[in-house]
């Protein structure tokens, strides 16, 4: 019999990946350049990453763009971000829409601004039937937020009488989340070293993967990629089980 192809061994790609985007500000500084090239830089490797994730045959893949916490950032760098974010938003959607890619935002987008929020709502719109990848940009995004978030939109049902306190189990309280559809990740990635949480994805991440790699953010791209997803596969999920 003929051997099987190789692709057959290949194991096959976690089917959520989030990424914390960490180390723009320390590759701009170690070149002598100011903050924001390191964010511009950062942008670039946003593309590449979303191009490798589909090549591969990841399902969702989650980036942490901008956190609640960024907003006290010095006024300047928060404007070059949001800037960023502008280009990034009118540059890639019709690219995104070509390619299969399916984007969605999670996040208090009411502080993002009338523009942005449109240029989001348009994007979501446009690639809603898009299944090849779906991108999922954490923009002013908090963990903890989201959770009381969800608390409180559950007490609203219950005060409304649509369901009762007993009623209210981990599905209910999913459903209530930004990410309600939209698998847990399997696989967490912070780049530049740095080894926290940092408030992303608390709720879905209970059993997600953790990978820390050296790497600034800007330097990221699909051998980085490549190299997380092999660790991945190394490890033994338990899920709180047994070995
Ligand atoms: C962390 O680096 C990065 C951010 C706070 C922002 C991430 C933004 C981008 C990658 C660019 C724009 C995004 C999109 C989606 C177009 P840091 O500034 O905290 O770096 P440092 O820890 O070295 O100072």
């Amino acid at each position: 019999m003929e051997p099987a192809p190789s692709h057959l061994d290949t194991p096959l790609p976690p089917v959520h990946v989030a990424i914390i985007m960490d180390g723009n500000g320390r590759w701009a500084k170690a070149r002598g350049l100011p903050r924001t090239a390191g964010h511009k830089r950062g942008a670039e490797a946003v593309r590449r990453t979303v191009e490798a994730a589909r090549e591969m045959g990841v399902s969702t893949l989650t980036l942490y763009a901008f956190s609640s916490e960024n907003w006290k950032r010095p006024a300047g760098e928060v404007t070059d971000l949001m800037g960023l974010l502008r280009l990034y938003l009118r540059g890639e959607i019709n690219n995104l829409h070509k390619n299969g890619i399916r984007l969605k935002v999670i996040g208090d987008r009411r502080r993002l601004g009338p523009d942005i929020t449109a240029l989001i709502e348009d994007a979501e719109s446009k690639t809603a039937d898009n299944t090849a990848l779906t991108l999922v940009l954490a923009l002013s995004y908090g963990g903890r937020q989201e959770v009381v978030e969800a608390a409180r939109r559950l007490a609203l049902d219950v005060a409304a009488g649509l369901i009762l306190p007993d009623d209210v189990d981990e599905d209910r309280f999913e459903a209530k989340l930004f990410t309600a559809g939209i698998p847990d990740p399997d696989l967490i990635i912070r780049t530049s070293g740095e080894q926290r949480i940092s408030n992303f994805l608390l709720w879905q991440g209970a059993y997600a993967e953790l990978v820390f790699i050296e790497t600034l953010w800007p330097d990221f791209g699909r051998t980085e990629l490549e190299d997380a997803i092999r660790v991945f596969h190394g490890r033994d999920r338990r899920y709180g089980g047994a070995r």
